[in-house]
Parts: structure tokens; sequence; C-alpha cells
């Protein structure tokens, strides 16, 4: 089973939009491309009182992905915008891992390769003491790890990939989101060269801050090409595909 998974230095990094940029490339190449978010917090009720998340709605649209898999893509979605474990917990609500897991393995069948999105960070809490690492470890994905490009992103990096490989997985590179090219000084400059030489991984892409794009307001329009002009998708096809057939 070909697939990547997502994760961030923090919330509100770019996981999604990230996410949704690489799904949306790959569709324009071709590729029948699937999305995951297997848990989401924060969700909004609909009009018809159903929770939706947001993160999902973004990634099935940049993928193209039919409403009738969104159980597949989101299995569970939680109103109070806290980490998982502790939203389940106050919604009565109770997370069985092993969904996520089948849930994916569907998603595998129907799609390839399947990019999945995290939650928070590398060790936010999904159920009781079951963190994202966890989740990673036992999809046994490639990861891609997005990070800001200001201060404190090189301490955020170096713990996240230092705790992932500490954990045994398989970190494959960094992407910078939120890039302004044209104010990029030596702040951003250094923190990229930084981050570089103290993971010893590629960065495979430094992704625009591009106001037509929005996660809260379902702007996807321009992610394929921001993607392929940004992004280093062939690298990133290089990660997804490993030795398994794309
Ligand atoms: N490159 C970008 N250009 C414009 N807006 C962005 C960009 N990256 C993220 N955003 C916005 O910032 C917020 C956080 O991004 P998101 O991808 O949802 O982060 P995460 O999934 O890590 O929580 C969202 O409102 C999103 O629309
Ligand atoms: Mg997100």
């Amino acid at each position: 089973m070909a697939g990547l998974f997502i994760t961030a230095t923090d919330t509100e990094v770019g996981k999604t939009v990230i996410t949704g940029a690489i799904a949306a490339a790959l569709r324009g190449r071709g590729c029948d491309v699937g999305v995951m978010k297997p848990v989401a917090s924060g969700g909004v009720a609909d009009r018809m009182g159903n929770i939706m998340a947001e993160d999902a709605a973004f990634l099935m649209q940049a993928a193209g992905i039919d409403s009738e898999e969104s159980r597949l893509v989101n299995p569970v979605c939680l109103a109070p915008a806290l980490t998982p474990a502790v939203a389940a917990a106050i919604s009565g609500v109770t997370i069985n891992i092993q969904d996520f897991i089948t849930s994916f393995q569907q998603l595998t069948q129907l799609h390839n390769p399947v990019i999945v999105e995290g939650v928070g960070g590398i060790v936010a809490p999904l159920w009781k003491k079951y963190t994202v690492a966890d989740l990673m470890a036992e999809l046994a994905l490639p990861v891609i790890v997005v990070v800001r490009p200001n201060l404190g992103t090189i301490n955020h990096t170096v713990l996240t990939v230092e705790y992932g490989r500490s954990r045994g997985l398989d970190i494959a590179g960094i992407i910078i989101n939120g890039w302004k090219q044209d104010h990029a000084g030596i702040l951003e400059t250094s923190n990229e060269e930084y981050i570089k030489e103290m993971t010893g991984l590629p960065i495979l892409g430094k992704f625009p801050y591009a106001p037509g794009i929005s996660v809260p307001k379902g702007k996807t329009a321009g992610l394929a090409q921001l993607a392929e002009e940004h992004l280093q998708m062939d690298a990133i096809i290089e990660v997804i595909r490993g030795r398994k057939e794309l």
C-alpha cells in the first residue's frame, strides 16, 4: 500500500493545506489519490446538525473525492476544539484505534496513494496515551513534517524529527509552509539552513503564503499549480513510492 503521512510542528501550521496541495498535484498528474483525516476535533454542525470536519471537506475537495466516502476519510469528528483524547472523553465518545486502521486499509483498496493528515503535532494524544506517533508507526507510512518559516521553527522542527526517529519512524523530509519570498530575510533563510543541517533531511519545498487558499472557506483553487511550482513533487512521489507501485 502506498501512502504518506503529513504531520507538523504544531496545530495551524498548514498540514491541511499541504496535504491538499500534494493530493491536488497528484490528481493533476493522473493519480487516483485518496485522503484521510483519521480524527478531527473542533467540528462545526451543518444545517442538519451533523458535525462536519473542515479539514476533511477541504482534503476531499482538493483530491476530488465523492462525499459518499466521507466516513472512511474522517471516521471520527468531535465538536470540542481540544486534543482528540480529551474532546472524545468529554463528548462521551470511545475512540477505537482499529477503526482508523480499517478505514485506511479500505481507502487503499479504492485509491493509490492515500495521503493521511495527522492531528496537531507528532505527540498529540488521540485516545488515552495513544498518540499520533503511535498511529504513524502502525500505518507504517513515510512521514513529511510541515514547519513554519519563522522564529522558533528550528527548535520545533528538530524536536519533532528527533522524536519521530526515536520512535523508529521513516521521516522523509520537511516542507516549509507560509513562505513569503519577498519578505524572506536572514531569519527565514538561516532557519532553512539550520533545519537542513540539524536534521539532515531534504527540504521538499517552500510553499508560499497564498491568500486565495483557505481551509475554513473551502478554497482550493490553484492548489495543484502551487504544489507543482513550489514543492518538489517528483521527490515527494519517490518518497510515497518507496518500493511500492504507484
Ligand atoms: N500557504 C498558505 N496560504 C494561505 N493560508 C494558509 C496557508 N497555509 C495555511 N493557511 C491557513 O492557515 C490556517 C491553518 O492551516 P491548516 O492547513 O488548517 O493547518 P493545520 O492543518 O496544521 O492545523 C488555515 O486557516 C489555512 O487556510
Ligand atoms: Mg488540519
